[in-house]
């Protein structure tokens, strides 16, 4: 795998594994083609939002031969989502992943839209808006009244409770509706958690788990507990790193390269941190902390700090590593 493509898979989202799943990606096994599998009801995708997981996500449904239809807020963005979608395919159709024709095929599967009616009669919807439960529940009130009965809704939170959003819609839809928790950068990352709530019907779920296996994912059956499989286990670790470090146990590189070279984690927690966003870890450890009132899950006081002060990470230029002179050589900030 290239350089260039390597360094992408690794501003992955909250997934230490991004380089690990990295090294077993085949091309030719990312995309496609596959759609065929077996018969089943979905065949026509939505897709709310079209911003970074919004357009990997319909891309991703596209690319397996899906008709797919993506909203946005407007005109704009969904010029921009899709400006990035076809960069992305013509990256692929470079490495020989796809021919010229599947890549023209694929755009031709995808629409945009800024009006929730085009949702009508899709077999599934998968919501990728911005992470605010009022406006994820205000957007589901309104797509129930216009879906059809049997439209499966899918969030892609990755932090927010399903049960929270699914209570916005009727009691027929709440037996529909599930969790598809998509990795970034989509088209490349192999994992899809798939989570049910207590409601769940069964068979809408195993048609999620075999919808997850045409999109050429490796779908996981997570249970709608904050952080579900990957974030349950990632960011307590995450916050104890931050926690060694305030505690003295080791510096921020000689942590970073602990877990590098003794576990063969692709990059070490404070790299990763500032990769993720630690306001989006700090915020995502709340909302962990407020569901189980466990000490793991607890923002430890100098990721607070940090936040407060705008060390987003890599973002904001600074984090646990200062990107502003070498981002490709950064240094590591004193903090303790
Ligand atoms: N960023 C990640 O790495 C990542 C990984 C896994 C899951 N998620 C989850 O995916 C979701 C989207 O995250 P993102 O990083 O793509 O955010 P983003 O900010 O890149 O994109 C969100 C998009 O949703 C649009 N939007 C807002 N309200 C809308 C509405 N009512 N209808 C249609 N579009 C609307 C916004 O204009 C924006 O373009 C969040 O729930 C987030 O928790 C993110």
């Amino acid at each position: 795998m290239a350089e260039d493509d390597r360094e992408v898979l690794s501003q992955c989202y909250g997934c230490v594994n991004a380089l690990t799943f990295s090294r077993e990606l085949q091309w030719n096994d990312i995309l496609v083609g596959r759609g065929a599998r077996r018969e089943m009801g979905i065949k026509k995708v939505g897709v709310l939002g079209c911003g970074l997981m919004g357009s990997g996500i319909a891309q991703v449904a596209a690319s397996a031969g899906f008709e797919t239809v993506v909203r946005e807020v407007s005109e704009d963005l969904i010029q921009k989502g899709f400006a990035g979608i076809g960069k992305s395919l013509a990256k692929f159709a470079e490495k020989g992943a796809i021919s010229p024709e599947q890549k023209t095929e694929t755009l031709a599967r995808l629409s945009g839209t800024t009006s929730f009616a085009d949702f009508a009669d899709c077999d599934i919807v998968i919501e990728a808006i911005i992470e605010n439960l009022e406006e994820k529940r205000r957007t589901y009130r309104e797509l129930d009244g216009i879906c059809k009965r049997e439209t499966i809704f899918a969030s892609n939170t990755s932090s927010i409770s399903i049960t929270e959003m699914m209570t916005a819609t009727s009691a027929e839809r709440q037996k529909r509706f599930i969790g598809l928790h998509f990795f970034n950068p989509v088209p490349l990352m192999k994992l899809v958690e798939v989570v049910r709530t207590i409601l769940t019907d069964e068979a809408v779920y195993e048609e999620a788990i075999e919808f997850g296996k045409r999109l050429g994912k490796v779908p996981v059956r997570a249970g709608d507990k904050t952080g579900f499989i990957v974030n349950r286990l990632l960011v307590p670790y995450m916050l104890d790193s931050i926690r060694a470090l305030e505690e003295g146990v080791g510096s921020i590189v000689d942590i970073d390269n602990a877990m590098k070279l003794g576990c063969g984690h692709p990059m070490g927690p404070f790299t990763l941190g500032d990769f993720v966003g630690l306001d989006t870890t700090y915020y995502i450890a709340e909302i962990m902390f407020n569901e189980f009132r466990e000490k793991r899950f607890a923002p430890p006081p100098l990721l607070k700090r940090m936040v407060l002060a705008g060390l987003y990470g890599r973002k904001s230029g600074r984090g646990f590593y200062d990107y502003t002179k070498d981002p490709k050589n950064p240094t590591p900030m004193n903090l303790v």
